[in-house]
């Protein structure tokens, strides 16, 4: 129930509220948090060396669980994994752990890790190791812990002060001054300034860069708040701090552990409204998101407001949710060998693991992204009592893989792919990582084609159907080909001019010629054109798959006709026998036809020369046939070429004449 102000009800109030950026879990206490789960989820018997967190939430969730908090390593069970937290611990606890071979994760933060180096190695005979900070903090223990002589611990500047005054008197000794990690930065600011007044002294400004944001951001939102409210462990030293540094800048601010805390909380009596109302809300290094968010929702039963303003709407609006499915953008913060850590922008800590990266087991995280890369990405799961969030970037690679398609299908582009194999009703062609399907009518141009000689090769198709929300794709290699085939031809035409030679596939052949594939466009060579020898058919010279060398003859654009041809000048009988014989010379050849005019004798393939009746004999031959034969073989002289009409007149008569061959019309009468 809301409890009513009757001096504002009537005011609409314009509430803003503000959730600090850095509120919440740093990097180190998630990382810490995150391990001890992990060795839950392994089934591991787990202790944490003291309470993993300063927050009574995580440890009741974590003791739920199975999980003991010790106080020293000598309270171990066998068989226990030991995590140690972000706090870290002295090196005495190392040691005992290493010598009694118990296992331990160390959840020790980086920064904390660091000041425990710097504190070893500068503690020594010579020097003094101050560390500032809380006392009794399991951090500063650490520390001290690992100092090779007692380390001395002092709260501020003014302690600082004090010890120094008389410390060079004592002591001829240097001094290093660190403060924990968590300090307040204008306290430490205060120190060095003492620091300073005196010689020999070295310091070390160690306050982790994630507090000094947190407490900065904590500091500006204070200021521009009538309300702040700070939610953390009231055992956490970072949560007291940042409440120091919100309650400096601002009147009315509250440490609450939980949402139930702020429950109970009232409002100073002085406390009232003129329709605006700025809340920031800031949270310890040891806050869970759920609890932040837990804070926020609570946070409208206790402030007044006009009946139709919706408190918990406008709070929830300054939170960025994310919910299983989303894409989101997460910048890459950790890489690890198997996950990478991402910030999404909300209280969440985004986890990608390796097989939500990549599907190729040669890469490691770092091989595919860098820390600041900004990358998309989709959510897998939330844990908000865990704060974290497990995401995909696979999923957000394969989705724009078929977005991809999607959009091919839209512009027509073609893409490529490799048939992985041929299934009932066409075949599978893979390409960017999605199997597309290619209908057996659209997988070739002719239906005689075989789909088992495309299985291995690299296809070019278009698709034609992509179903968003199946993730299926329809392809078509026929269209590629077809529209390549029609682009060829309207090149073809374009260009082509009588005389241009081309080397062609004979595609089909016919009684009266040979189809040959110009590239895109047939064109056909006639059977006269195919040979200068007389045939009867195209497949006496040339058979299908053939490459020849054609030249096109004659083309007709309108029609769309071709006459190619084939027949070369050089190889025409004609121009040889020129070439080699004249009138006056003697040849011997077959006959191979005889006519009652005379008879035709080979000279060389595809020339014949005639005999005519009267040159046979110099006797009178009545008849060709008494004479002579198909087949004989006789000499006879050229008596005369006529290379225009191609006729060519022997005479065997005139070499009786001569001498140089015997009569065979002698022969005949003898006979
Ligand atoms: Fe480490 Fe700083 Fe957090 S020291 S544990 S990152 S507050």
């Amino acid at each position: 129930m809301k409890p009513s102000n009757s001096a504002n009800t009537s005011v609409k109030a314009k509430i803003t509220v503000t959730v600090a950026k850095t509120a919440g879990f740093c990097f180190g206490v998630d990382r810490a948090v995150k391990m001890v789960y992990n060795e839950v989820s392994k089934g591991t018997p787990t202790v944490t060396l003291g309470e993993i967190i300063h927050n009574a939430d995580v440890v009741a969730d974590l003791e739920s669980k199975g999980v003991r908090v010790v106080s020293s390593p000598t309270e171990v069970h066998s068989g226990e994994t030991v995590v140690i937290r972000s706090h870290g611990t002295g090196s005495v606890a190392y040691r005992y752990l290493e010598e009694n071979g118990i296992p331990y994760a160390d959840g020790t933060c980086p920064f904390v890790r660091r000041i425990q180096n710097i504190a070893a190695k500068k503690s020594s005979k010579d020097c003094q190791v101050v560390i500032i900070g809380d006392e009794g903090h399991p951090e500063v223990q650490g520390i001290a812990g690992h100092c090779k002589n007692e380390a001395v611990i002092l709260p501020n500047a003014d302690a600082l002060d004090e010890y120094l005054k008389t410390f060079f008197e004592k002591h001829k000794k240097t001094v290093a001054i660190m403060p924990q990690t968590t300090y307040n930065i204008n306290s430490w600011l205060k120190c060095k300034a003492v620091a300073e007044s005196y010689s020999g002294i070295e310091t070390f400004d160690t306050i982790c860069s994630t507090t000094r944001e947190r407490q900065d951001e904590a500091r500006r939102l204070a200021e521009d708040s009538d309300v702040m409210i700070v939610v953390g462990g009231k055992k956490s030293a970072n949560t007291k701090r940042l409440f120091d540094i919100c309650s400096a800048e601002c009147g009315h601010c509250f440490l609450v552990e939980n949402a139930n805390e702020l429950k109970m909380l009232k409002m100073p009596s002085g406390f009232s409204y003129k329709g605006d109302i700025r809340i920031g809300i800031t949270a310890g290094a040891s806050t869970p998101a759920h609890i932040i968010k837990e804070v926020k929702n609570q946070m409208s039963e206790k402030i007044i407001m006009d009946e139709d303003f919706n408190f918990e709407e406008a709070i929830d609006a300054s939170f960025k949710k994310i919910y299983t499915g989303n894409r989101v953008k997460g910048i890459v913060t950790e890489i690890h060998n198997n996950e990478i850590s991402v910030d999404v922008g909300t209280k969440h800590t985004g986890y990608v693991s390796l097989d939500n990266l990549t599907d190729d087991p040669n890469l490691k995280p770092a091989d595919i992204v860098k820390i600041g890369d900004e990358i998309d990405l989709i959510v897998l799961k939330v844990n908000d009592a865990e704060g974290t969030v497990q995401l995909s970037k696979k999923k957000v690679d394969a989705q724009k893989d078929f977005d991809d398609m999607v959009k091919a299908k839209e512009d027509g582009t073609i893409l490529e792919g490799v048939v992985t194999n041929v299934v009932k009703g066409g075949v599978l062609a893979l390409s960017k990582g999605i199997k597309v399907f290619i209908p057996t009518s659209q997988a070739t141009m002719r239906r005689d084609e075989k789909l088992e000689d495309l299985v291995k090769k690299t296809v070019r198709f278009k698709v034609i159907e992509a179903d968003e929300v199946k993730h299926k794709a329809l392809g078509s290699i026929k269209s590629v080909l077809i529209e390549e085939k029609n682009a060829a031809k309207a090149k073809f035409w374009e260009t082509a001019a009588v005389g241009d030679v081309f080397k062609g596939e004979v595609k089909s052949i016919t009684s009266y010629g040979a189809f040959v594939d110009l590239g895109g466009i047939d064109g056909m060579v006639h059977i006269s054109e195919l040979s200068w020898d007389r045939i009867k058919h195209p497949s006496e010279v040339v058979s299908v798959g053939d490459v020849l060398e054609v030249y096109i003859k004659d083309l007709d654009k309108d029609a769309g006709r071709i006459s190619l041809g084939y027949k070369k000048d050089e190889d025409n009988p004609w121009t040889k026998f020129l070439a080699e014989y004249s009138a006056g010379d003697a040849v011997t050849g077959k006959v191979v036809s005889i006519t009652p005019f005379g008879a035709f004798v080979q000279i060389i393939p595809g020339i014949d020369g005639l005999v005519h009746i009267s040159q046979i004999s110099d006797k009178r031959v009545t008849n060709v046939k008494d004479v002579l034969s198909v087949g004989d073989e006789v000499t006879a002289k050229i008596t005369d070429i006529d290379a225009e009409k191609q006729r060519i007149s022997m005479s065997i008569k005139e070499l009786i004449k001569e001498g140089a061959v015997d009569d065979a019309a002698d022969d005949e009468s003898a006979e």
